[in-house]
């Protein structure tokens, strides 16, 4: 089946097109460009028209009310950079407007195979004279600086001049929602033009951020092919104001053409000490290739990445195409240097300021790490280079020792301004830290432990130690956190948070037990100051640590005082009070049972062996009453847990909501940007849900279930450097060791032997 997404629409209303700039992003880990209109909207209506660079900031102001002692006062911002997409159409004297005139076809494409976005349009101007416009959008995976608009428009009625005018308008700004607390409050001027300049066809500038003092080259070069006998009469580039404005025009017979080829190359002091420099000399590469060149290689990466994680549904196309849009923006997403993560909302807009938060580690580092590691391994030395930074966020907080990673950020520095569901959150230290040793297990990567990992799981057992104190029983607590869910906070034993700590210090106890036993352990002892004695310190903790649990109800209570509080009723809330947290003080909400998001029920997934199923299924029942998944990092969690309990029709109901959540726009917020987190929690949903696959110390386990709409469906996914093929059907699961050494897996419990591209079939099971 092709990986196409299309949506037409002959009336692009205000609402839907908000939402379609989103969808119809073009982002390659490095630049995101919305999918706006080249054209631009009509005054009044919403648009948040926006490049991004990943990893692009400036600092602006926190504004503290009250500001107490060690408040973070300041934040990092991602910068929208330049508009580079401006394009537009003179037709004989009539503009091109979709709310003027006739439109009598506009239809988007996103092509997941070429890796581009295509938008064609059919438009009559009031004087009758009909044009076809179609602009196609690449943002290159071979060059990642360089955004690309091929913007062609053909004379279908009439024969006349076409005047086409190009905008290149460094001087931008940030959008802003005072209304909302996932965006900026305020519309941000954070950029200043310092220079622009044209130079034969190109324009060139350079802007710097007000306070990080980064700079920002954005290039545009123009180029005018007309077809079919069109005629080119004219062109220039010329500076107006802090704009670069192209303007071509030509004459078009009935049915001719003319392409306006608009490269845009984007350089930033991040990445380059002479930003300018590296920009033009990329166009030159790029100029020398030619952009069919791109084209070409944009279509062999994507090859790749498809070959290592294929995903097929039979008998639920919808679905289907739901996931690989999914995966698709995952690649989007993810930084290709080590100079950046992924945002909560990708380079796809700017809710979350580009922000990176647990959501890489726990939710969209698991496919990575199962279908591109090399992609997992440059993300965790990113955070890896953060460490010291968190060392001292640790002080900030008052800790003696140890590191703790900030909940928001781009640069490592913390960047929440409510600590109570920010900073609080310490769980964000085990979570990658579980990162870390789940591409440990997958990999087998140990030189990578010896270079990074060992330092991340120290540093963040060091912490827990810090933080945590035994209590009269003997117990090891860990008071005042805020777990994942963020309608509880700041609680004593979080039993998610305490029992990814226990991981946590007993998997670095292991990793120094490997590193050693592997002779790979050399003066890192020295180095970081680790003692026999600190050692057996994480030993006791881990074994002491308080997972809260009520001997009454038969559960795993998700914090000491939780069970003590009023459930919040839910079916008496009125529909348009959700998301709580738009209309509830935080304090009010913190007063009762109701959850956010999986968080508990998070913990069954990540560390099952801790809890029977017996507790588990008791627990599920129970939380699942008082979730409202407010958050987009929920249901996912619930589907995969319920695969695993076997809780079947609810796994497929909650899987349904996560893995169509933007294409719906279910939580009435995509038009801000993507929901990243949740679109690797519904890979996982199927590989580690549905398919049951576990990869632990002791190898690859399967326990596949099939949705009962389905026929099928399969998944590639590599493990210590073989690629495996997973085929599920009504009657069998079958596999199939595509490449690497032989090896030998568990499939509903039973050993089986896999070896070199032979099939194994196994009959499913109830
Ligand atoms: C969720 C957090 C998440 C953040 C960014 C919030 O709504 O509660 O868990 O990290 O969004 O996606």
């Amino acid at each position: 089946m092709k990986k196409i997404f299309t949506r037409s629409s002959v009336d692009p209303g205000a609402k839907e097109n908000f939402l379609n700039e989103t969808l119809f992003h073009n982002a390659n880990g490095y630049i995101g460009v919305r999918g706006c209109l080249e054209e631009g909207v009509p005054n009044g209506t919403d648009t948040m028209r926006g490049i991004y660079i990943n990893g692009f900031y400036d600092i602006i102001p926190m504004k503290q009310a009250e500001m107490l002692c060690n408040f973070v006062d300041k934040k990092e911002t991602m910068l929208n950079i330049a508009d580079t997409m401006t394009v537009n159409c003179v037709v004989d004297g009539e503009i091109f407007d979709i709310l003027t005139g006739l439109v009598i076809k506009h239809t988007r494409t996103l092509d997941m195979e070429k890796g581009i976005t295509k938008r064609e349009v059919v438009w009559e101007a009031p004087s009758g004279k009909q044009i076809e416009i179609t602009s196609v959008r690449m943002t290159s995976f071979e060059m990642l600086s360089l955004f690309s608009i091929e913007y062609t428009v053909k004379a279908l009625n009439f024969e006349g001049d076409v005047r086409l005018i190009s905008v290149h308008n460094p001087d931008v700004t940030n959008y802003s929602d005072p209304s909302d607390p996932r965006l900026a409050a305020e519309s941000m001027r954070n950029l200043d033009v310092k220079d622009i300049y044209a130079d034969g066809e190109s324009s060139i500038a350079i802007a710097q951020a007000r306070t990080s003092g980064l700079r920002v080259c954005s290039l545009v070069h123009h180029a005018l092919t007309a077809h079919d006998g069109a005629a080119v009469r004219s062109n220039a580039t010329e500076i107006l104001g802090k704009q670069g404005v192209y303007t071509g025009n030509v004459h078009l017979g009935k049915g001719s053409s003319v392409t306006l080829e608009k490269l845009c190359l984007f350089s930033d002091s991040v990445r380059a000490r002479e930003p300018a420099g590296r920009a033009v000399r990329e166009l030159d590469t790029v100029l020398s290739n030619g952009l069919p060149y791109y084209y070409k290689k944009q279509e062999a990466y994507l090859k790749e990445f498809w070959s290592n994680c294929e995903m097929e549904i039979d008998g639920d196309d919808d679905m289907q195409n739901a996931v690989i849009f999914n995966m698709y923006e995952l690649l989007q997403s993810a930084a290709k240097d080590s100079h950046a993560s992924i945002a909560a909302k990708g380079l796809s807009g700017e809710g979350y300021e580009g922000h990176y938060f647990w959501d890489t580690e726990t939710f969209i580092l698991p496919f990575f790490t199962l279908t591109n590691p090399a992609l997992s391994k440059m993300l965790l030395r990113y955070r890896y280079s953060t460490l010291d930074k968190a060392r001292e966020n640790a002080g900030l907080l008052g800790h003696k020792k140890g590191a703790l990673f900030p909940w928001r950020t781009i640069t490592g520095t913390e960047c929440s301004g409510y600590f109570v569901s920010g900073s609080a959150a310490y769980h964000i230290n085990a979570d990658i830290a579980y990162a870390f040793v789940n591409y440990y297990i997958t990999t087998g990567d140990l030189a990578f432990m010896r270079e990074a990992g060992m330092e991340v799981l120290l540093e963040t057992s060091r912490l827990w130690m810090d933080l945590g104190c035994y209590n009269e029983n003997g117990d090891f607590v860990l008071n005042v956190v805020t777990g994942p869910d963020e309608y509880t906070c700041m609680v004593n034993n979080n039993y998610y948070t305490n029992v990814a700590a226990k991981y946590n210090l007993c998997w670095t106890l292991k990793i120094h037990r490997l590193l050693r036993e592997a002779g790979l352990l050399g003066d890192l002892d020295e180095h970081l100051g680790i003692t026999d004695e600190e050692l057996a310190g994480f030993g006791r903790a881990a074994e002491a640590m308080l997972l809260p649990y009520d001997e009454h109800l038969g559960i795993n209570p998700q914090d000491d005082s939780f069970l003590s509080k009023p459930v919040w009723d839910l079916a008496k809330t009125p529909k348009d009070h959700f998301p709580l947290l738009l209309h509830y003080h935080p304090l009010h909400l913190y007063r009762y049972q109701v959850c956010k998001q999986a968080d508990t029920v998070l913990a069954y997934f990540m560390f099952e062996n801790e809890q029977s199923r017996d507790v588990m299924i008791r627990s599920y029942e129970y939380y699942e009453k008082i979730t409202t998944h407010d958050s987009s990092l929920s249901t996912c969690v619930f589907s995969i847990v319920a695969s695993r309990l076997g809780l079947k029709e609810k796994a497929y109901a909650y899987f349904g909501d996560s893995a169509k959540l933007d294409l719906l726009n279910t939580h009435s917020n995509s038009m801000h940007g993507i929901h990243t987190a949740n679109m690797g929690g519904c890979y996982m949903a199927i590989v580690n849900g549905f398919a049951g696959l576990r990869v632990t110390e002791e190898g690859i386990s399967l326990a596949p279930s099939l949705p009962k709409d389905w026929n099928g469906y399969k998944f590639k996914f590599v493990y210590r450097g073989r690629l495996l093929k997973v085929a599920i059907d009504k009657e069998a699961v079958t596999i199939t060791l595509l490449a690497g050494d032989d090896l030998t897996i568990r499939v509903f419990g039973k050993w089986v032997g896999l070896e070199g591209k032979r099939e194994k079939r196994i009959q499913m099971e109830e």
